[in-house]
């Protein structure tokens, strides 16, 4: 066997998740197959691909949510199922698609952090919970006085996405997996959003970035791992599969996005107008 290189976090081999549904009639559908990628140790890999290409299956596997119809997935060297489910998610965190369904309604949104608090720090005086509390809040740019004490529904979408990112800084596992954290945020907060992810980065915390942006994958990843029909079509350093992708899928995936340094074409618009011109009014 091979020595194990502890750079390597997440080891995913092989992965093949199908569902069987259906009621009088199974039906098989296939949610992910043969997929195979790494994440080392404190990286930001994007796992990119339109809707239905089987990302969130891809990430309930690695939360264990359910298991895989065969394939592996390894963290630091071990299987995912080998570990109690204490320690595999003291480990390994997430950061939801719609932060309004993680919180309860019922609490004050501080239970959250208290509860990480406690998940982390079995014992830990008031005092010091107090400031973790105010230290991971000031990290994600979050004003105590506006958050705490408050209830869910008193705050918007991008504060309790940021209020989830503080959870995971106090948790500090070494793997979030963050399933299109932003697509639930109103466009304003979601570069706040996508920036509060290097803060987990700059502690050393490697994040699985789910999205079907091309752009956002390209502004965060180290790394990219490309998702077609449930398959990995594409995968490398992010500014390699990204900026010059091989498979005609990642440029078609490319080239539905706005290019930002294009000198717009004005003739087209006068082209526009003039037919403007002629309509009756
Ligand atoms: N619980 C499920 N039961 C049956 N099919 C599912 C289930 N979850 C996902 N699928 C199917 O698996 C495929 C991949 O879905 P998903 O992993 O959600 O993709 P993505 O997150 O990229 O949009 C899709 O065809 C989807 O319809
Ligand atoms: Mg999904």
């Amino acid at each position: 066997m091979p020595s194990p290189n502890a750079a390597v976090l997440l080891d995913v081999r092989r992965l093949t998740k199908i569902y069987t549904t259906g009621f009088l009639k199974t039906v098989s559908v296939v949610g992910c197959q043969d997929v195979s990628f790494l994440v080392e140790r404190g990286e930001i890999v994007a796992l990119l691909g339109e809707s239905g290409s089987g990302k969130t299956t891809v990430a309930n596997l690695i939360l264990r949510i359910f298991r895989p119809t065969s394939g592996e997935i390894l963290l630091a060297g071990k299987d995912v199922f080998s570990y109690p489910p204490r320690v595999y998610y003291a480990k390994v965190q997430q950061i939801f698609q719609d932060p309004y369904a993680a919180f309860n309604y019922f609490y004050r949104v501080d239970r959250v952090l208290h509860r990480a608090l406690t998940f982390k720090h079995q014992r830990l005086a008031s005092a010091e919970r107090r400031e973790r509390i105010m230290e991971v809040l000031d990290i994600v740019g979050l004003n105590p006085s506006e958050v705490l004490g408050r209830y869910p529904h008193q705050l918007s979408g991008g504060q309790l996405q940021r209020l989830l990112i503080a959870r995971a800084l106090l948790i500090e596992p070494d793997l979030v997996v963050a399933d299109e954290p932003t697509s639930m945020i109103d466009a304003s907060s979601r570069a706040g959003i996508l920036n509060h992810l290097f803060d987990l980065k700059d502690r050393g915390i490697a994040i699985l970035f789910i999205t079907h942006d091309v752009g956002q994958a390209a502004y965060i990843a180290d790394k990219a791992v490309v998702m077609h029909k449930g398959k990995v079509v594409e995968q490398g350093p992010a500014s390699q599969v990204l900026f010059s992708p091989t498979h005609p899928y990642v440029q078609r995936l490319l080239s539905d996005v706005p290019k930002l340094r294009e000198k717009w074409d004005f003739s087209r618009e006068l082209e526009g107008a003039a037919l403007f011109k002629d309509q009756p009014r």
